[in-house]
C-alpha cells in the first residue's frame, strides 16, 4: 500500500502527541464562581450543584486558600441577600453580601482576582434582571442607573472587574461612564454580551434564588435560534467599551464562541453554566460516563476559541491539569 499521507504517524507516541497538540487548557484560563450568603459558619452544599457550596463570609479564608493551592487565581462572585425589594436595594448596599465578600477576599490576598456579577435578579422581589414598569415590563433605561450603582459599589469595595449579566441595552456605555466618573478608569468590564435565554440556568436559579416570579427573560436574553444577533450584541458592547466579551452558555453555543473569536481581538470568555455542570457531574457520579469527560468537554470550549472559561469544574480541572500547561 503506497500511502503518501498518514496522519497516524503523528499519533505514534505520547511525546509526539504532546508536540502536535493544538489546544492547551491551563488553570490560568479558569474562573471559579462563588455563592455568598449572610450568616456565620455556613458551608452548605447546593442541592442543584453537587460539590458547590453556599458560603458565609467567614468561610472565605479557607476557600481562597484552597483555590490558591490549586493554582486558581480568580473568582466570580454571586450574592444571595437576606432581603429583596422591587428596586433590588441590597444589590448596591455598601454592606451588601457581595460588597462584604469583595472586601474580605481583598483583605486575605489583595492580588487574588475578584470579578463580580452585576445584575438585579437575586435582589429584586420579582426576580427580574431590571426595574419593572407598572405594566410589568422591564424599564431598560431606568435600570441602567441601578446597574451603575451596583458596579460602583463593587468597585469601591475593591473588585478588579465587573461583569454585567442583565442584558439591558446600553449598560456598558453607561457603566463605563459611571466608573470613569468616580476615577475607576482601570476597573475592567467583562460583558455578558451574548447571553441566551437558556434552560441551562436552572440549577443556578435554584442556587441563587433568582428565578423570575412571573414570566420569563425572553424580552432581554437572546433567542437561541440566533447567532448573527450575538455578533451584533458583541459589536455594541465592544463599541461601548467592554474589555472582555462573553458567550453564555458554552457547550451548546460553541459556534457562537468560534464566531466571536474570529471577529474580535479582545479576550473571549465562555461561561460553562450550571446546567452544563450539573448534567455532566451527575452523569459522572452515576458512572454513566468516565470522569475524563469533564476535561474533554472543557477543552472543547477552549478549542472553539474561549480564552477564559468560567466553570464550576475549575477545581476538578485544576486537580487534573495542575498549575501549568498540559
Ligand atoms: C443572573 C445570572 C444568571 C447566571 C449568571 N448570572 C442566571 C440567569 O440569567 O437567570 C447563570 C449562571 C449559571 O447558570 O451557571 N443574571
Ligand atoms: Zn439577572
Amino acid at each position: 500500500m503506497k500511502l503518501i499521507r498518514r496522519p497516524r504517524r503523528l499519533r505514534t507516541s505520547s511525546s509526539i502527541r504532546q508536540l502536535v497538540k493544538e489546544t492547551s487548557l491551563s488553570v490560568n484560563d479558569l474562573i471559579y464562581p462563588l455563592f455568598l450568603v449572610e450568616g456565620e459558619g455556613i458551608k452548605k452544599e447546593i442541592p442543584s450543584l453537587p460539590e458547590v457550596f453556599h458560603l458565609s463570609i467567614d468561610q472565605l479564608e479557607e476557600e481562597i486558600e484552597e483555590l490558591k493551592a490549586l493554582g486558581i487565581q480568580g473568582v466570580m462572585l454571586f450574592g444571595i441577600p437576606q432581603s429583596k425589594d422591587p428596586l433590588g436595594s441590597q444589590a448596591y448596599a455598601e454592606d451588601g453580601i457581595v460588597q462584604k465578600g469583595v472586601r474580605k477576599i481583598k483583605s486575605i490576598d489583595a492580588n487574588f482576582l475578584v470579578i463580580t456579577d452585576i445584575c438585579m435578579c437575586q435582589y429584586t422581589s420579582h426576580g427580574h434582571c431590571g426595574i419593572l414598569k407598572k405594566d410589568g415590563s422591564i424599564d431598560n433605561d431606568s435600570t441602567l442607573g441601578f446597574l451603575d450603582k451596583i458596579a460602583l459599589s463593587h468597585a469601591k469595595a475593591g473588585a478588579d472587574m465587573v461583569a454585567p449579566s442583565d442584558m439591558m441595552d446600553g449598560r456598558i456605555a453607561s457603566m463605563r461612564k459611571a466608573l470613569d466618573g468616580e476615577n475607576f478608569k482601570n476597573i475592567s468590564i467583562m460583558a455578558y454580551s451574548a447571553k441566551y435565554n437558556s434552560s441551562y440556568y436552572g440549577p443556578f436559579r435554584d442556587a441563587a434564588h433568582s428565578a423570575p416570579s412571573f414570566g420569563d427573560r425572553k424580552t432581554y436574553q437572546m433567542d437561541f435560534h440566533n447567532s448573527r444577533e450575538a455578533i451584533e450584541e458583541m459589536d455594541l458592547d465592544y463599541q461601548e467599551g467592554a474589555d472582555l466579551l462573553m458567550v453564555k452558555p458554552a457547550i451548546a453555543y460553541l459556534d457562537v464562541i468560534k464566531a466571536a473569536k474570529d471577529r474580535f481581538n479582545i479576550p473571549i470568555v465562555a461561561y460553562n453554566v450550571s446546567g452544563e455542570y450539573s448534567m455532566l457531574k451527575n452523569a459522572v457520579r452515576n458512572n454513566l460516563v468516565s470522569e475524563e469527560i469533564i476535561y474533554e468537554t472543557v477543552v472543547s470550549i477552549k478549542r472553539a476559541g474561549a480564552d477564559i472559561i468560567i466553570t464550576y469544574f475549575a477545581k476538578d480541572l485544576a486537580k487534573k491539569i495542575g498549575g501549568f500547561y498540559e
